[in-house]
This record gives C-alpha cells, structure tokens and sequence, in this order.
C-alpha cells in the first residue's frame, strides 16, 4: 500500500485529536505502570466501564512492585466483573516478571514489553508510545477498522499475509515528531470509538472524510471484511447456593483452568445427579432445596445455562471450612472475585 495519497495523515489526526478527542481519562500519564494496566482493562472493556476499575486498582496497587507481592486473591477481587480473568492473572505474573526478570525496572523497548505475559504488539506499542513517546503503531480492531476504510482496504482478517500489510501501513503512517505519539496514538483510538464505528460511522465528523477511499467508493459498510462468526456451544450447568442460617455462603476456589479460573464460585457441576452427590457431602441432604430460576449467560465460545438451587444447611450440620472452600458472610461476599452471574445471583 502506498499512502502518497494521503501525505499529511498523521498531522491531521493530531489536530483533530488536541481539539476533538478525548484528554480527560485518568490513564493518560506517563507512569508505564499506569499506562499498561489500563490498555490490560480496556482490551475487551470498555473506557466508560474501565475508569472506575483502574482507580479503585491504582489505589489498592500503587506500583509493580505492591502488584507483584499481592496474592493472586487480591488481584482478582479487584479484577471481578471486568472478565477475561486471564488477562488479571496474566498482568500478575507480569509483575512478577518485571521484579524478577528485569530487576524492577520497567521494559525499555517494544520488543522487551512483549515479553511480559498478556502482552502483545499493540499493548506493547501502546505503553511505548504514551510512557515513552516511542514512535511504534498499535493496531487493535478499532484501528484496523479505520485503516482499512481510509485506505480502502480489503482483505480476509484471519490471513497473516493481511494482518502483517495492515502493520505495515500503520507503521508508514507514524507521525515524524516523537512528541506527537501520545495525540496520534489517543488520535486512532478515538476516531475508532468515537467516529468510525462499526455501525453508523459518523463521517460528518471524520477530520478524514476527505481522504477515506472506502467512504469515495461506497464501501463503508463493506469494510472491513467480517470475520467469520466462532461456533458457540451451548452448555447447562447446575450451582448449589448453599447457605448457613447465619446467612454465610459456602464458596470454593474454582481451578486455575478454564472458565472463571481462580475465582470464588459455589460448588458447580454438569448434572443434577452430581449435585446432589455433591451436597451430600457436604451435609445438605435435599429434602430442603429449592430450584431457583435458571438463566444463561454468554461467554466467548459458550452459552452457559446455569440452573441455581438454593439450600439452607441446618446448624448441626455444617461442613468445616478447609481448603477446599469457606464460609463467606454475606457483608464480605464483595471482597472476594466472583464470576459475574454469581455476583449478580447472590444481590
Ligand atoms: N482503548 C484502548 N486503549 C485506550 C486508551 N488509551 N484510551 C481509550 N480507549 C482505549
């Protein structure tokens, strides 16, 4: 892709980013630690969302180094209800990385960022450009999405042969002065949230609209190309919310694979029969349970039906807290990191 038509990009999204972007999130420092929790949290969240999640983070987690000593507990609970848990645990161990690897002090290139678990080109593009004010392009899905109309590109997004061409025209279109990386950079994420959006782009308001090929040849809504939606299998789960007469609740520590993994949930499990087998053990003996309403919540590749029973457990008859769960009192059921359906179930 040549960009001759298009000389002044960066110099534009510039201006337009000073007088029309956003400049009033609390991420917008030169504090990497702050700079790379927040591109962490708005991977798959969004801005609004975010903001009160990196504040409340910031303040329990001033620096790497209270990151990398807190126990993985204490990250997640500040972690829960964002999702993707993964990417709370990834950014723990990062920490990790950073004390143990790099002495405690933060990565000084793009390449050695990338290195961090959780960590991939653009996340590491992004820290560079706003902490460092390196010259090195990010290129999420919004980017893409506003490369690829500009410059009328068309292309299928799962071929490597595309992704490395798109790289390389946002590598092209980099502002000269290093000065200038943090609006350029904010410049491309806002125009992608704010004006170029998926649906019902706001051309009237693009500081491109000039230049954008896709708008010249019709093909707004044909680019870019959709990626080709991911099976989602369809799974029933069944929990047991199982309460004392003190109204605590028995929760375990789920494993550290798979969904919600790390988290504090009630005892699960893929049928009725094996509920039941469950709460035996641990002294509810079913005589006294009651079907709550079933309700599905969709994660990446899965549509989960969760089907809750409710069961009081009476005095005599309490299982002890071991390592295998504890007893959680309804006032601190907030400090620990629930999967968002139990959250949302236990209010
Ligand atoms: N999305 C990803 N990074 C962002 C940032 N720095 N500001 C706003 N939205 C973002």
């Amino acid at each position: 892709m040549n960009t001759h038509h298009f000389p002044d990009f960066a110099e534009k999204l510039v201006a337009w980013q000073r007088e029309h972007g956003r400049h009033d999130f609390p991420w917008q420092v030169r504090d990497p630690y702050a700079v790379w929790l927040s591109e962490i949290m708005l991977q798959q969240t969004q801005a609004a969302t975010v903001r009160d999640y990196f504040l409340r983070f910031i303040r329990e987690l001033p620096t790497v180094r209270d990151l990398a000593a807190a126990p993985q507990d204490t990250v997640l609970a500040l972690w829960a209800g964002l999702g993707y848990y993964s990417r709370a645990r990834n950014l723990h161990a990062a920490a990790q990385q950073i004390m143990d690897e790099f002495g405690g002090e933060f990565p000084q290139t793009r390449e050695e960022w990338q290195r961090l678990k959780g960590v991939g080109r653009s996340t590491a593009a992004a820290v560079m450009a706003f902490a460092f004010h390196s010259r090195e392009t990010i290129l999420d899905g919004n980017v893409k999405r506003v490369l690829c109309r500009i410059f009328a590109q068309d292309g299928d997004p799962k071929s490597p042969a595309f992704e490395r061409s798109l790289w390389a025209l946002a590598e092209q279109l980099l502002p000269d002065n290093a000065a200038d990386m943090p609006a350029y950079t904010q410049g491309l994420m806002d125009l992608g949230a704010t004006v170029c959006t998926r649906n019902k782009p706001k051309c009237g308001d693009c500081p491109m609209a000039h230049q954008c090929l896709a708008k010249q040849q019709g093909r707004i809504d044909e680019l870019p190309r959709k990626k080709t939606p991911v099976a989602v299998r369809q799974q029933t789960v069944f929990w047991l919310l199982l309460r004392r007469h003190d109204d605590a609740y028995w929760l375990q520590k789920r494993p550290n694979r798979g969904i919600w993994a790390g988290l504090y949930c009630v005892p699960e499990a893929g049928s009725l029969h094996e509920l039941r087998g469950l709460a035996e053990r641990l002294g509810a003996d079913g005589d006294d349970w009651q079907e709550a309403e079933a309700f599905t919540h969709r994660l990446t590749h899965r549509l989960l039906e969760i089907v809750p029973y409710r069961a009081v457990l009476p005095p005599q008859k309490q299982p002890a807290a071991d390592e295998s769960g504890v007893w959680v009192p309804r006032e601190r059921i907030r400090e620990y990191a629930l999967p968002t359906p139990l959250a949302t179930l236990l209010k």
